[in-house]
């Protein structure tokens, strides 16, 4: 798909230089300056990349302003409340939702690729127990590439799609396996009559000692948290992937640096993060001591699972998880659990603070889904390997556009140099 054009003049000093504007199917028009260098001699300055289109895609499409998320087109609280997670990894992978026979062969294809080739067992057994789950997966995962030697070479479509489906289909027991080393339970293996969040679950809380009946609920919800933070365009792991995978590293080793990437509390790892602030506030009386500290420039301190780069509203998938939320807590007869009441309590005064409210600081992704996991039973540890898990699609997604794009060169930004001009060396005893 190509976009439309129109001229732009930008004047530096007394000279004119065109730059062409192309115009999306939805969002911005962008500034091409791709030659701005060439021709005027000067650098964009950006960091943190707030104004910066680094590609184009057609995968996922966020507006920030109306809290609205496409997935291939398809509103997230659509695919939420009608698909599944592997239906939406369909579509995120191929563009389309699947036909029946279709969407039957891919699922049969993941979920008959949950097994890890069995010395990957031994590879678990060199961390130490108390490992954090997301090290455990850094590591493991960027290990594949010595254990999938035939699924490396980016330029075989064969190969690349190998890998994809290969990682889709081993994270959650990867992820699983991390769980189960850290409580020094033994691993329990991947069952092909089962969904995928079901596998997942009994992976996770099953015991070779007794029967493990996944209860349904909790397994859609399980998949809802997966359908949830699959793809979310640009973010902060996804451009890691894809500045990994300009070099032509192997897919293996780029999911790894994107793991490593969603691990920091800012990212991914702001599940962890909140439900460890909803924890440390622990009462509603204290919630006003931590929305100062959240406003006082002089502490660092934040409200986790609050705030959005692009969200300036209410980021879509926050809405659906609360509901999943409330769900998951009546279900399992916590819904007065205590967490919950002082993140619903947060959330009010958040919303009636001016503060939050005309820097447009909205709870996103990461508010709900903690609560929920720790209903579920999974430990504050576990919630960034989740999202890892479930992110594996988005990533594999924008790697095969970007691989398969004519213009995919490598990744390399410029700097504004403020350092020193070129000097002599000075003899120590001359210092
Ligand atoms: C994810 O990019 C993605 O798509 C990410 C993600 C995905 O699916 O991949 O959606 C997943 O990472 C969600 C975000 C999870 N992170 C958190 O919940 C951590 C808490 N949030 C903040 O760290 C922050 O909001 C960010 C990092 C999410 C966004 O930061 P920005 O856009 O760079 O904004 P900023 O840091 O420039 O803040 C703007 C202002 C600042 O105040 P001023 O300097 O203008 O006075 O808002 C303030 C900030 O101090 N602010 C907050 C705040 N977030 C921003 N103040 C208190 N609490 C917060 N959470």
């Amino acid at each position: 798909m190509v976009a439309k054009e129109k001229p732009a003049q930008l004047k530096i000093g007394n000279k004119t230089y065109d730059l062409p504007i192309h115009s999306p199917t939805a969002g911005p028009d962008v500034l091409d300056i791709r030659k701005l260098y060439g021709q005027a001699g000067v650098f964009t300055y950006d960091p943190g990349f707030t104004s910066t289109a680094s590609c184009d895609s057609t995968i996922t499409f966020i507006d920030g302003d109306e809290g609205v998320l496409l997935h291939r087109g398809y509103p997230i609280d659509q695919l939420a409340e009608k698909s599944h997670y592997l239906e939406v990894c369909y579509l995120l992978l191929y563009g389309t939702l699947p036909s029946a026979s279709e969407l039957e062969k891919f699922e049969s294809l993941v979920i008959s690729h949950t097994m890890l080739h069995e010395q990957m067992v031994y590879f678990y057994r060199g961390f130490r127990r108390d490992a954090h789950p997301m090290a455990i997966m850094t590591g493991v995962v960027g290990a594949m590439s010595a254990f999938y030697h035939d699924s490396t070479d980016i330029h075989d479509a064969h190969q690349r799609e190998v890998a994809s489906i290969r990682l889709i289909a081993k994270m959650p027991t990867i992820a699983a396996w991390a769980y189960k080393f850290s409580v020094g339970q033994p691993f329990i293996y991947p069952r092909n009559d089962l969904d995928y969040a079901s596998n997942f679950l009994r992976m996770c809380f099953a015991v070779p000692a007794e029967d493990y009946e996944v209860n349904p609920i909790l397994s859609r919800a399980m998949d809802r948290i997966f359908t949830l933070h699959a793809d979310h365009e640009q973010n902060a792991s996804t451009s890691t992937v894809r500045l990994a995978s300009s070099s032509g590293a192997n897919p293996f080793a780029c999911i790894a640096a994107g793991i490593a990437c969603l691990w920091g509390p800012a990212h991914g790892g702001a599940n962890q993060a909140c439900l460890e602030m909803l924890k440390e506030i622990g009462t509603v009386d204290r919630i006003p001591t931590f929305i100062s500290r959240a406003k006082d420039k002089n502490d660092p301190f934040r409200l986790m699972g609050f705030g959005h780069r692009v969200y300036k509203n209410f980021d879509p998938r926050a809405t659906v998880m609360k509901q999943s939320a409330d769900e998951v807590l009546e279900l399992l007869g916590v819904e007065n659990n205590p967490v919950l009441q002082v993140a619903k309590a947060l959330e009010k005064a958040a919303l009636e603070d001016p503060y939050f409210t005309s820097k447009k600081l909205f709870p996103n992704v990461d508010f709900y889904s903690g609560i929920i996991l720790e209903a579920m039973g999974f430990p504050t540890s576990m919630f960034t390997p989740i999202f890892a898990v479930s992110r594996t699609v988005g990533w594999i997604s924008q790697w095969k556009e970007m691989i398969a794009d004519p213009q995919n060169k490598i990744g390399r930004p410029r700097q504004l140099y403020l350092g020193n001009t070129s000097r002599n060396y000075v003899d120590i005893e001359n210092r």
